[in-house]
């Protein structure tokens, strides 16, 4: 594996994705070039279809792209087999979905502890570093609830948590509050932001909403499988900055900007 030494957790270069229907193909991303910091909190945008899930995918390498360069962290990660790539997935990445993906009739705490499990940490530890990161979301006080006994936004809550216990370099989180009211997503929101604020914890999440990507620092927007916008925020609720080719920044665009 090639390292790059770069200080990116993030780099694609002219990534694609086709999926073979057989007798059609399905051209899910059209080579897409996108660089993530560490420390950024990114949102990606864009309609039904345009291939966020398929980036996110293959970013969480959880699939592999058919042409281009993903290098995670520093290395070449574009083209390895399965076990090579749950091996980085259990240690390096962490995953927030739509459906918060808890096992049922099984504790909070259990579901957070989970992850360490396959990654052979002993028992006593998990349950220390469960815990902190339940405490860490405020949701400690539910260690002892299984999903059915607990709100959507606790249930989030303790996916989040769940996601933090590896140390992730980049968590991924896709509609993550996509099944919540208003109100319980703007706490979900809230906590993604102290985590990216105070623990300097790298994030991309996906979403359709303008006021959930708000709270990011960058707006990645995709469409057709491309890159067509990506927008830098210095501060939250300030008019975003359009980020030139060569990275310095352009007059405030308004912060949708379809192609
Ligand atoms: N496993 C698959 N097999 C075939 N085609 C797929 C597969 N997954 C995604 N696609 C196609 O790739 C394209 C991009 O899909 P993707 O799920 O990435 O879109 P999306 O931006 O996440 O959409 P949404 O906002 O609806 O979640 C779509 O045309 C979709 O139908
Ligand atoms: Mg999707």
């Amino acid at each position: 594996m090639q390292n790059r030494g770069d200080d990116l957790v993030v780099k694609v270069r002219d990534l694609r994705k086709v999926y073979d229907l057989g007798d059609s193909q399905v051209v899910a991303l059209a080579g897409i070039d996108l660089d993530i910091h560490h420390g950024e909190f990114l949102a990606v945008m864009g309609p039904s279809g345009s291939g966020k899930s398929t980036f996110m995918q293959i970013t969480g390498l959880l699939d592999n792209p058919t042409s281009g360069s993903y290098w995670f962290e520093g290395t070449d990660v574009s083209h390895l087999d399965r076990d090579a790539r749950a091996d980085i997935r259990s240690r390096r990445l962490g995953f927030v979905f739509q459906a918060y993906n808890l096992l049922p009739r099984t504790s909070a705490l259990e579901n957070v502890e989970l992850p360490m499990v396959y990654a052979g940490i002993p028992a006593e530890e998990r349950r220390r570093i469960a815990i902190e990161k339940m405490k860490l979301v405020g949701v400690d006080q539910l260690a002892d609830h299984a999903p059915n006994q607990m709100s959507g936004g606790q249930q989030q809550r303790v996916a989040i948590a769940r996601s933090l216990v590896n140390n992730p370099g980049l968590i991924l989180a896709d509609e993550p509050t996509g099944a919540l009211d208003t109100k319980t997503s703007e706490d979900v929101m809230r906590i993604f932001t102290e985590l990216n604020e105070e623990q300097c914890i790298t994030i991309m999440l996906v979403t359709h909403e303008p006021d959930i990507a708000a709270h990011a620092k960058r707006i990645v927007t995709f469409r057709d499988g491309h890159v067509v916008s990506d927008t830098l925020r210095l501060r939250r609720f300030a008019p975003p900055l359009r980020m030139t080719r060569v990275g310095r920044f352009a007059p405030p665009l308004r912060m949708t900007k379809w192609r």
